[in-house]
């Protein structure tokens, strides 16, 4: 990377600002003066300016329990987002890895790595999604034949993939995806003559919401948790 567009990058300085800071010898690269904009540095310098030392912003990786009423976007006219949920300083930059609807709670991922947000969401890596559905009806062995056998939704040409459908204590369910359909659940259910009253995901990939993790609040992803979504 260029010397001034580390700068920038590091101190959010405007290009020009950061160019005239090398010109103007401010800036060290190891130890060493360097006057030319243009020159080279690899993430591993050490890159000085007034002898403060410079840092690149590190990617952010969070996961939010989703309250009902937010929506998952980045912007919206109407109803609050997800980002306005987050205690960080600025949230400025973050995407949301697979959407969940307005009602729907639980699991939510959140990133500003572009690559890592794609690696969660493309159906290349097939990470599962499980959900927890509360139904008007309890699951019948048809329901659970039909999630496995694939289910040709209204208005679609290919039957949803094979999923899971575990029926669960007071008409509950945990279904578990390999795909991310629009209102998946809800139409899946919906098909088999059922209807979703609740819905939460709980797990994206191995990464399971933390229990001490209250509707709204939010923390960042551990390593081990960042690098379960393989490149
Ligand atoms: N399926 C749905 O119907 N809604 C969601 O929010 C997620 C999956």
């Amino acid at each position: 990377m260029r010397l001034d567009k580390y700068v920038s990058h590091a101190t959010t300085l405007p290009r020009d600002v950061s160019k005239r800071a090398v010109r103007n010898k401010r800036v060290t690269v190891n130890g060493e003066m360097v006057k030319s904009a243009s020159h080279h540095v690899a993430e591993t310098d050490e890159i000085c300016l007034d002898g403060q030392r410079l840092q690149l912003p590190q990617p952010r990786y969070i996961m939010l329990n989703k309250p009902e009423g937010y929506v998952c976007a980045t912007e919206d006219g109407q109803h609050p987002i997800v980002l306005d949920l987050l205690t960080e300083d600025s949230p400025e930059g973050l995407s949301v890895a697979g959407r969940l609807d307005i009602d729907t709670t639980g699991l939510v991922l959140l990133s500003d790595d572009g690559q890592w947000l794609h690696r969660v969401i493309s159906p290349r890596h097939l990470y599962s999604k499980v959900y927890y559905a509360t139904l008007h009806e309890p699951v019948n062995e048809e329901t659970i034949a039909q999630f496995e056998a694939g289910i040709m939704l209204r208005g679609e040409s290919k039957e949803t993939a094979p999923a899971k459908c575990k029926a669960m204590p007071e008409n509950g369910a945990e279904v578990i995806l390999n795909e991310g359909r629009y209102h998946q659940v809800k139409r899946m259910f919906a098909a088999c003559g059922n209807h979703v009253i609740a819905l939460h995901r709980k797990q994206i990939g191995s990464v399971v919401l933390d229990e001490q993790l209250a509707p709204g609040a939010s923390r960042s992803l551990t390593q081990e948790e960042i690098e379960s979504f393989q490149p």
